[in-house]
């Protein structure tokens, strides 16, 4: 059967890595989650101590860091590792999530990002989430979704997350990091976080996880 390739953007902390995960599972897909690989270039610049206006310790940085996904056994879900080590737990801290929108700003970091994602998407059969996918990593994805919920939803979702992995944050300063990360994402000169003209919305705040599949799959079936 024709592989695809299915593109799912939106805003953040509205269900597209859950949403993209499930449909990877039920198609037989790789997943890729592309802001865990923004997180990991932030990450790695923190612990070095690289200025995010130091653009030549920066592009070397990006030529030595290697951004990987690896399967965990146990859980059966993609860990993403840095230079091969498993870093899924610092990569979704907030200290990383009030810095990542800065580092996702700069050019030479998207170029490296958006080549690598291309490169793993080459063969298609792969469901991809983030925030430029339908429109600059993947322009011809055959399904693309872009998702919304409002931002109290939004915010509630991800102290939920945070609280799960052991760290508690009030949910005001989860409203501001969502709400400046979604400032900065849509403004940002370079494959600013808009909806492609071809992507279907998908508002996530009233429905539920299965639902939110359902619609994905039921585009995938439309497409094929
Ligand atoms: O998806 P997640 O919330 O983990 O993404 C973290 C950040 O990575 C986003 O706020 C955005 O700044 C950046 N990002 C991006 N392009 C993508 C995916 C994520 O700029 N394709």
């Amino acid at each position: 059967m024709q592989k695809l390739v299915i593109a799912i953007d939106g805003y953040s902390s509205c269900g597209k890595s859950t949403t993209a995960k499930a449909v990877a599972a039920a198609l037989g897909y790789a997943y890729i989650d592309t802001g865990a690989m923004y997180r990991a270039v932030t990450l790695y610049l923190l612990e070095n101590k690289i200025a995010f206006d130091d653009l030549p310790r920066i592009e070397q940085a990006l030529h030595d860091m290697h951004i990987t996904f690896k399967r965990n056994r146990r859980t059966g879900r993609n860990e993403l590792c840095l230079d091969g080590q498993v870093r899924e737990d610092e990569i979704r801290q907030m200290y990383i999530s009030n810095n990542v929108s800065e580092v996702s700003v700069i050019p030479a970091v998207r170029h490296a990002m958006v080549r690598q994602q291309q490169r793993m998407g080459r063969k298609r059969g792969i469901v991809m989430d983030g925030r430029d996918i339908g429109t600059t990593v993947f322009p011809d994805a055959e399904v693309k979704v872009f998702m919304t919920a409002d931002t109290h939803t939004r915010a509630l979702r991800r102290q939920e997350e945070l609280a799960e992995k052991g760290e508690q944050v009030e949910l005001e300063a989860i409203i501001e990091n969502l709400t400046k990360r979604d400032y900065i994402d849509s403004t940002r000169a370079e494959s600013p976080l808009r909806r492609a003209a071809d992507a279907v919305l998908l508002d996530t705040t009233h429905i539920t996880i299965d639902e939110q599949v359902d619609f994905v799959l039921e585009r995938v079936s439309a497409a094929l």
